[in-house]
């Protein structure tokens, strides 16, 4: 089977309905996407495997938290004054355009990717500089860009019957925890160290919307803040020492140093040990969830060539981190980010102490510690986005696309197919609908078109496992199932089905 090239998944979703432009008879609107019953499926299964692996197994805590919130919240942040990106505005037309990617784009086409690779280390008076010395021009009308200035990405909103209060869209789900961080580790009777996490929709005014799922104005996160002591040498998960030292496993890495030094290198596979004794990540915890990603992306499906995790330049860094490591994953023929990893100290912590005066500080042992904070943030509309195209191959024996998702995360457990829409066919595989959507269950139905298209249809979208219901089974009570991997058929008897 060959793999299938990023405008046949684009194709296969829009056709599909996977996910949909959002208000598409208003004209849309860039930046919004829906998600269809298929793609929906999908993603409510990558959450349940992200809270098995970051939740339940490392017995960790969730939360769900407003989505709007007061201005003190995001000046404390730092948000409303640092959460910024390079903007230039032609002066003909008014269009504006996302100055980094800009140029980024422009030298990608002329096949210069050591200045590529230069873009994201510019000020903002580099990035004006090299659009003009370039001669880079306006997408929309074709004039030539004069100036790049910084544009703030917070929503606004107005609360209250007398819109008397400002307030923010949430550009993070990471706020919420923090600001939650002290209640619940009370309540709780929680122990350093521990993590907090939240699923839920994030809010930014990107400058200019693109690449489907890549760069969204509403979008959703899976985050985990894991508090720890820093000042504790021996910290335990689920009572396994992850100091110095005892963090050991392979992953593929890209240093600071290699990105510096060969803009093509992609990764080589290093020891997590060395790469902490090294410094290329923050501490031993920090490592030790790496490694936890790594495990949780080959659970998703992703084979290990198709990720790697890539420590950002100083120059990238977010205003509150002291050290990212980004998480990225093959989209086309780039690494895309799908997670960025911070050390983000107490940061936040700190800032909100200040801003409220409220004592954020818990107890460590006898002592009393404002915790540091090691950040795992999922974009998930781009993890699903990389894991469709990672799993799309096209093969030519069937003859068609099939999407080869693993069980876990396939939009149904079955599909299931009357081989003729007349009854009795219809009656008995309803009958076993039922028997398996009573056990919980999903169950994708389909009884109109050939069974060759069925088949295709079932295939094209990752369902793992197709039951079809013939006339034999009214007399065997057998019935034929299909594995999606390699399209053989087995018999089996009805009661077998499911455990
Ligand atoms: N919480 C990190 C981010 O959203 O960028």
């Amino acid at each position: 089977m060959e793999k299938s090239n990023l405008d046949s998944l684009k194709n296969l979703m829009v056709r599909r309905g996977v996910i949909i432009p959002s208000y598409q008879a208003y004209g849309e609107l860039s930046g919004f996407y829906d998600y269809g019953p298929v793609g929906l499926n999908i993603k409510k299964r990558i959450e349940r495997l992200w809270r098995e692996h970051f939740i339940n197994r490392l017995n960790n805590l969730e939360i769900e938290g407003a989505i709007i919130g007061p201005q003190a919240i995001f000046e404390a942040s730092g948000h409303l004054g640092n959460f910024t990106d390079p903007i230039s505005t032609c002066q003909k037309c008014g269009h504006s355009h996302r100055a980094d990617k800009l140029l980024e784009e422009f030298f990608s086409k002329k096949g210069d990717r050591a200045s590529m690779d230069r873009v994201s280390r510019m000020s903002v008076e580099e990035m004006e500089a090299a659009i003009k010395s370039n001669n880079v021009r306006c997408e929309s009308c074709g004039l030539p860009l004069q100036k790049v200035d910084t544009f703030n990405l917070m929503l606004g909103t107005r609360i209250g019957p007398l819109n008397s209060v400002q307030g923010y869209l949430r550009p993070e789900t990471a706020q919420g925890i923090f600001l939650n961080f002290k209640n619940v580790f009370r309540s709780y009777g929680l122990k350093l160290p521990v993590g907090i996490g939240q699923i839920g929709k994030a809010f930014r005014n990107e400058i200019s919307p693109r690449n489907l799922l890549l760069r969204m104005r509403e979008f959703s996160q899976m985050e985990l803040e894991y508090f720890f002591d820093p000042g504790e040498g021996g910290l335990k998960i689920n009572n396994k020492a992850v100091g110095e030292g005892e963090v050991s496993g392979k992953i593929n890495f890209l240093t600071r140093d290699e990105q510096l030094d060969n803009a093509d290198f992609e990764f080589r596979e290093r020891e997590m040990r060395d790469l902490l004794k090294e410094g290329n990540v923050p501490n031993s915890l920090f490592a030790y969830l790496l490694l936890r990603e790594a495990e949780f992306l080959l659970a998703l499906g992703f084979k290990s060539g198709d990720f790697r995790f890539r420590q950002m330049l100083t120059e990238e860094l977010p205003h509150y981190s002291k050290g990212n490591v980004d998480l990225e994953v093959r989209i086309g023929d780039k690494f895309e980010e799908v997670a960025g990893n911070a050390y983000r100290t107490d940061f936040d912590l700190r800032n909100h102490q200040a801003a409220t005066k409220t004592d954020m500080s818990v107890l460590s042992g006898e002592k009393k510690v404002l915790p540091h904070v090691v950040e795992l943030s999922f974009g998930l509309d781009r993890l699903f986005y990389g894991l469709l195209y990672s799993s799309l191959y096209k093969d030519e024996a069937r003859g068609w696309e099939v999407m080869m998702l693993s069980g876990s995360v396939s939009p149904y457990d079955f599909a299931l197919f009357p081989l003729q829409k007349d009854e009795p066919l219809v009656s008995e595989a309803v009958a076993i609908f039922d028997s398996l959507t009573a056990k919980g269950y999903s169950v994708y139905y389909s009884a109109s078109g050939s069974i060759g298209k069925r088949y295709a249809r079932a295939d094209e979208i990752g369902i793992t496992k197709a039951i079809t219901v013939d006339f034999e089974t009214l007399s065997d009570r057998k019935v034929t199932v299909r594995e999606i991997t390699d399209a053989k058929q087995v018999r089996l008897g009805i009661s077998e089905l499911a455990g």
